[in-house]
C-alpha cells in the first residue's frame, strides 16, 4: 500500500479491530520507535503500531526491556505519533511504571495519552496487573494485555523461553488471558505460546488476540520492526521471519560512502553549491589572490 492509499483509509479504532476479528480478517501489528519507522508502517497499511518496550534493546542498546524509562518511552511514542495517520497507536508502559498501585498505573497511562498522543497502552502479565488494567480502563484509557512470555518478568520466568508448554502451564496462561479480558482489555498479545495451547485458549477469547510466536490461530500477528527487516544481525527468536536485509544494506551503504570519501570521489562537483555569478572572482580579489 502506498502512502496515498494509506491516507485514504479510515483511522483504525478499537471498533475496527473488533470488526476485523468478527469478520475473521487478520489484524496486522508491527512495532515502531521513531518517525521514519512510523511513516513506513503507516504507508505499508498496518492496522496497529506498537511502541514496544523492545525499544530498550532495538534502539537504546540496553540488554533487556527492564531498564527503559517512562521519559525514554514518551519521547519515542511522541515521535511515532507524528508519523502516523491511520493505524492505532499503542504504547508499552515500561517496567516499574504501573505495578505499584492503581494510582501509579493511571498516572503513567495518562502521560502516554496526554503527552505522547498514544491511543492505548499495553501492560504485561496477569496477576496484579489485572487490577491495574481495571483502573486504567475505568479512567477511560484503552488497554492491551500481554500474556505468555512477558519480557518485563524475565527474571521470574528464568529467561526468554516459551510459556504454556505443559497442560497446567497452558491453563495458567488461559486464566491470565481471561482475567485480563474480563478486566476490560480491548485486545491481548499472546507471546511465545505453543500453537496447540493457543488453539485451546482462543475459543474463550472474545477480544482480538495478536500473536507473536503463538501460532496461526490468533486474530492477528505482531513482529518487531528490527527483526522483520533484518536490521540487527545475530540470534533471533524462532518465530522471527525476516522479510528484508536492511542491516546488510545499511552497512554496505555506509561502507560505500566511506570508500568514496577516502578516495576523493565524494563529493563530486554536482554535490557542491555554486556562488552567484562573478562572486568567486570578487572574493579572490578581496583576499588579494
Ligand atoms: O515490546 C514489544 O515489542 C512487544 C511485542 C513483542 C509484542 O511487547
Amino acid at each position: 500500500m502506498t502512502g496515498a492509499a494509506a491516507a485514504s483509509r479510515p483511522r483504525v479504532t478499537l471498533d475496527t479491530l473488533a470488526r476485523l476479528k468478527a469478520a475473521g480478517e487478520p489484524i496486522v501489528m508491527v512495532t515502531a520507535y521513531d518517525h521514519p519507522g512510523a511513516r513506513a508502517a503507516d504507508a505499508a497499511g498496518v492496522d496497529v503500531v506498537l511502541v514496544g518496550d523492545s525499544a530498550a534493546m532495538t534502539v537504546l542498546g540496553y540488554d533487556s526491556t527492564v531498564p527503559v524509562s517512562v521519559e525514554e518511552m514518551l519521547m519515542l511514542t511522541a515521535a511515532v505519533r507524528r508519523g502516523l495517520t491511520v493505524p492505532l497507536l499503542v504504547a508499552d508502559l515500561p517496567f516499574g511504571s504501573y505495578e505499584a498501585s492503581d494510582e501509579q498505573a493511571v498516572r503513567t497511562a495518562q502521560r502516554f495519552v496526554k503527552e505522547a498522543g498514544a491511543d492505548a497502552v499495553k501492560m504485561e502479565r496477569g496477576g496484579s496487573t489485572v487490577d491495574r488494567v481495571r483502573a486504567v480502563v475505568a479512567a477511560g484509557i484503552p488497554v492491551m494485555g500481554h500474556v505468555g512470555l512477558t519480557p518485563q518478568s524475565i527474571g521470574a520466568l528464568s529467561g526468554y523461553r516459551s510459556q504454556g508448554r505443559t497442560a497446567e502451564a497452558a491453563l495458567g496462561v488461559r486464566e491470565a488471558a481471561l482475567a485480563l479480558q474480563e478486566a476490560g482489555c480491548f485486545a491481548l498479545v499472546f507471546e511465545a505460546i505453543p500453537a496447540e495451547a493457543t488453539a485451546a485458549i482462543m475459543p474463550g477469547m472474545s477480544v482480538p488476540v495478536i500473536g507473536i510466536g503463538a501460532g496461526a490461530q490468533t486474530d492477528g500477528q505482531v513482529l518487531v520492526f528490527h527483526d522483520l527487516l533484518g536490521i540487527e544481525e545475530g540470534q533471533h527468536a524462532r518465530f522471527v521471519k525476516r522479510y528484508a536485509d536492511v542491516g546488510a544494506a545499511t552497512v554496505a551503504g555506509i561502507s560505500a560512502y566511506a570508500d568514496e570519501v577516502r578516495a576523493g570521489v565524494y563529493p563530486a562537483p554536482e554535490h557542491a553549491y555554486p556562488m552567484a555569478e562573478g562572486e568567486a572572482d570578487r572574493l579572490h580579489a578581496m583576499l588579494g589572490r
